[in-house]
């Protein structure tokens, strides 16, 4: 049998040919590793989102989180659970402020139940989806549940709804389903899903000022090169602008790769060139 180790020659030949691939510097190397490394950046309008989710886990009242993908959404759930960390003391259930979920594809009730008693670390029984539903229901009064974020919501299947609907109307608590605007369409099919869920909290992409900004907040905190790049001026904001969108999610990748690129480049910024073969590829 072949074995599996052995180099295919062709590819010793090839590597000959080539060559070895450039050695980095060891200073390179650490910056290309701290730019792989993802962070959460408290921007303004994270903050926004953050009072507002506030406000419905204060007053116990529902609503839904909408956006295109790749605005912010994910990160600004998530940390807002962070900020309402659960507090255990010995002997008794966790209090758990926020749970934030994210659900599988075609979700159904069972999954659902699933997916709340393993983020509480509950163990996850088999049964009916009445005793899944009781048990629930049950381990989220123990822990004190204010707040159910569910992330990706346009994943449950259409009956389901209704499922997400009783837990609010069981315990009281405020339940926030975050997606895109196909979720809004399948919630309002519904009246009785709409009317609990009509609170409505927009992510949207950068535009104008606040891309300016939130582009600057990037090379300051994010990329922090040795050099600025000067990433605002005019031929390089437009280049940016274009290239992005306006979405978040894509600014930070093409911003991350321009600065891996011009580094092993041997450069101490980002150039022009390097940002547009960048964003080229993201065409
Ligand atoms: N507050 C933030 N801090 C840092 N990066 C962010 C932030 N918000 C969004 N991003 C970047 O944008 C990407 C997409 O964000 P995400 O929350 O997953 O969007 P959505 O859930 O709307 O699709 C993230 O992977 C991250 O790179
Ligand atoms: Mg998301």
């Amino acid at each position: 049998m072949d074995s599996k180790s052995t180099i295919d020659p062709t590819a010793t030949t090839v590597a000959q040919q080539l060559g070895n691939l450039p050695v980095m510097t060891a200073e390179v190397q650490a910056a290309i590793e701290r730019l792989n490394r993802k962070g959460f950046i408290p921007l303004h309008q994270v903050q926004i989102a953050h009072d507002w989710l506030e406000g419905k886990r204060q007053s116990r009242q529902s609503g839904r989180v909408v956006g295109e993908s790749r605005t912010g959404k994910t990160m600004a759930c998530d940390a807002y659970r962070l900020r309402n960390k659960p507090q255990q003391v010995a002997g008794k259930p966790p209090t758990v402020p926020v749970i934030y979920i994210q659900i599988p594809q075609e979700c159904g009730a069972k999954e659902l139940f699933g997916v709340i008693l393993g983020h509480l670390k509950y163990q996850v029984t088999k049964g009916t989806i009445a005793e899944m539903r009781d048990r629930t229901l049950r381990v989220m009064k123990g822990c004190q549940v204010e707040m159910l974020i569910i992330d990706e919501a346009d994943r449950f299947k259409p009956k389901t709804f209704a499922e997400v609907r009783d837990i609010f109307d069981n315990l009281q608590i405020s339940v926030i389903l975050v997606g895109t605007d196909r979720l809004d369409a399948v919630i309002k099919r519904d009246e009785q899903v709409y009317n609990r869920f009509r609170a409505c909290y927009r992510f949207g992409k950068l535009s104008g000022e606040d891309f300016e900004r939130t582009v600057k907040i990037w090379e300051q905190q994010v990329l922090r090169l040795p050099t600025p790049s000067n990433l605002t001026g005019k031929t390089i904001i437009k280049t940016l602008g274009e290239a992005t969108g306006g979405y978040i999610g894509l600014m930070d990748m093409i911003l991350r790769e321009a600065a891996i690129r011009s580094l092993k480049k041997g450069l101490a910024k980002i150039d022009l060139q390097t940002l547009k073969e960048v964003a080229e590829e993201y065409k």
